[in-house]
């Protein structure tokens, strides 16, 4: 038996192949929420151009990729941070939120949220979610805010004017927009097309929409000042030069986007229905391209069935505040893909014991010799 922690995030293959006895090709990955369309053609084609940057430093400010998403957004190339991924913006976000005072953090919320507050020592209050993912009516005293929008796990899509009451309330604005780009209009939602702020940090990421996953690539918008701060903080190079060529290529192809929009749409609303038909399943509305699920059986052992009998990984929703063992998360794939997962979960609730159910009291998974879940 081979003990392995509970990967922390979705879209950990290889944790998940030693737990089904596979190769990691073999899995379909439903946990991790990354566009099946992609990467753009583009980005393939540059791949072997972008060789030969690898012969020097990359840009450490300045980069064609903060002029190509300046000229998208339509702001002053100052104004954006390119970084490592999402994930390494929001640690500086982490600090910028300790230099405020105290953060309020909706939750449920991305768990790399804790983790960059942690790293500096930033208080925080966590603040429930209303149970349909909205904004409470009340929220407590505080400096800074973080969210995102469209929101993790649920896929709730904030209004602008929801936004709005966060904007007189807070000095400090986080909203991760990791996952707007799948929106059919972006600018309709972003915080960005919000009113001005002198302390407004949008922080978005190339990983899901591109499907880049492997590259790590995200930006972040912000004041011109704390721009500079953040480069300050830094390393020199966080962002390698394959990463900055591959961004620009991946941002120039519009046909991906719009191939990508006019997928999402319908492939998400089948799959919901499909879901929705299974015994114990409530499928959320979600605004992004992955669904949140109430199960009345345990996730934690419909996760374990679909990756011993059928190689295909969800993510439960154990590590999400406030959701635990009643909920899991599922990305929308293509087709043939989400009908497997309908097609599994049917087989595997219609087997399911009732001691697995969480409804009532009992909420243990069934007896298991592997440690898919060992916390
Ligand atoms: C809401 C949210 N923000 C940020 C990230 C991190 O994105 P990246 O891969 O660009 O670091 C994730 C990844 O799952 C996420 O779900």
């Amino acid at each position: 038996m081979i003990q392995t922690p509970l990967p922390a995030h979705g879209g950990d293959r290889q944790w998940a192949a030693r737990i089904a006895r596979c190769r990691i090709e073999e899995l379909v990955d439903f946990s991790a929420s990354i566009n099946p369309l992609g990467p753009p053609p583009g980005v393939q084609a540059a791949y072997g151009e972008g060789f030969a940057d690898l012969l020097h430093y990359p840009a450490p400010h300045g980069s064609d990729l903060q002029s190509a998403l300046a000229a998208r957004l339509g702001i002053e190339p100052e104004r954006i941070v390119c970084g490592n991924g999402a994930a390494e913006l929001l640690t500086w976000a982490g600090r910028e939120c300790a230099r405020a005072g105290r953060t309020v953090l909706p939750i449920p919320a991305f768990g790399d949220y804790r983790r960059a507050l942690a790293a500096f020592d930033a208080p925080y209050i966590s603040v429930p979610l209303a149970a349909d993912f909205s904004l409470p009516k009340t929220l407590p005293p505080g400096d800074a805010v973080m969210l995102a929008n469209p929101h993790n796990p649920s896929g709730y899509l904030y209004s602008p004017t929801a936004l709005a009451a966060l904007f007189d309330r807070f000095k400090l604005l986080i909203f991760d927009e990791a996952f707007i780009d799948f929106l059919d209009d972006p600018a309709a939602f972003s915080a960005l097309c919000g009113p001005a702020h002198p302390g407004l940090i949008v922080i978005r990421s190339l990983t899901k929409f591109y499907s880049l996953p492997g590259l790590r690539l995200g930006y972040a918008v912000l004041p011109v000042a704390m721009a500079a701060r953040w480069q300050a903080w830094r390393d020199p190079w966080p962002v390698n030069a394959l990463a900055q060529h591959l961004g620009v290529a991946a941002l120039a192809d519009l046909d991906f986007e719009r191939r990508t929009r006019a997928w999402l749409g319908p492939a998400r609303s089948r799959l919901a229905a499909g879901l929705a038909l299974l015994p114990g399943l409530t499928v959320l509305p979600g605004a992004a391209n992955f669904l949140l699920v109430q199960s009345a059986a345990s996730a934690v052992h419909l996760q374990a069935e679909l990756l011993r009998r059928h190689r295909l990984l969800i993510r439960h929703c154990t590590s999400y505040d406030g959701l635990g063992e009643r909920y899991f998360r599922v990305a929308v794939r293509g087709e043939s893909e989400n009908d497997l997962l309908t097609g599994a979960l049917a087989e595997i609730l219609a087997k399911t014991p009732a001691t697995s159910r969480v409804d009532g009291c009992a909420s243990s998974p069934p007896p298991s010799t592997d440690p898919v879940h060992p916390e």
